[in-house]
């Protein structure tokens, strides 16, 4: 998996390019397109096709109908704000990986259940940072994180100086990256 999880909120079809190309000049060679649009599954589709050295998953996944569309499409992962039972069995099923939301440990024994050890954490800042992190490492080793919610340079580098972060999400890679874009 890429290290750096651009969150992408795709209003129309339009801005789908420049987003895109953003990010590859930054050499972000990733995107989490979200489900918060209309045209979520359309965009994948396209980035699918038209960025094939770009990792394109789908975000905000909150239910199988939803999973089910991101697959068609094209996604190669999927992410939820949440842990949803149903998105993992689809996913387990298709071996597709899953990376849903888990800030308890209620909520990581559910993803451990469906073989699943990576997940996202989020709201990273709301939900106690770095020191919650390293709290759920000691009854949770074999979990990985992904701190997404309130990262941003100012704290991204605490995140990953920890062995147990797999990776960094945040809309702030693809604000990063617009700017530098336009700046150029
Ligand atoms: C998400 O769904 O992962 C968040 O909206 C990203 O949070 P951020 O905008 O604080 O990076």
């Amino acid at each position: 998996m890429q290290k750096y999880i651009p969150v992408v909120v795709i209003k129309e079809m339009a801005e789908t390019d420049k987003i895109l190309t953003a990010l590859k000049k930054s050499d972000i060679l990733c995107a989490e397109i979200t489900f918060r649009t209309a045209c979520a599954a359309e965009a994948i589709s396209y980035a699918v096709k038209n960025y094939p050295e770009m990792e394109i998953g789908a975000g905000t996944v909150i239910n199988a109908e939803q999973c089910e569309a991101a697959l068609a499409a094209g996604a190669t992962f999927i992410v939820s704000p949440g842990f949803s039972p149903a998105v993992a069995k689809i996913c387990v099923e298709r071996n597709i990986p899953y990376y849903p939301g888990c800030v308890t440990p209620t909520e990581i024994m559910a993803a451990l259940e469906f073989g699943i050890t990576t997940v996202k954490f989020f709201p990273a800042n709301v939900y106690g940072g770095l020191k919650a992190l390293k709290a759920l490492s000691a009854p949770f080793p074999q979990i990985k994180f992904i701190p997404t919610g309130g990262v941003d340079r100012s704290n991204i580098d605490e995140f990953l100086a920890f062995d147990k972060v797999a990776a960094i999400g945040g809309s702030f890679f693809v604000k990063e990256a617009l700017e530098k874009m336009e700046e150029n």
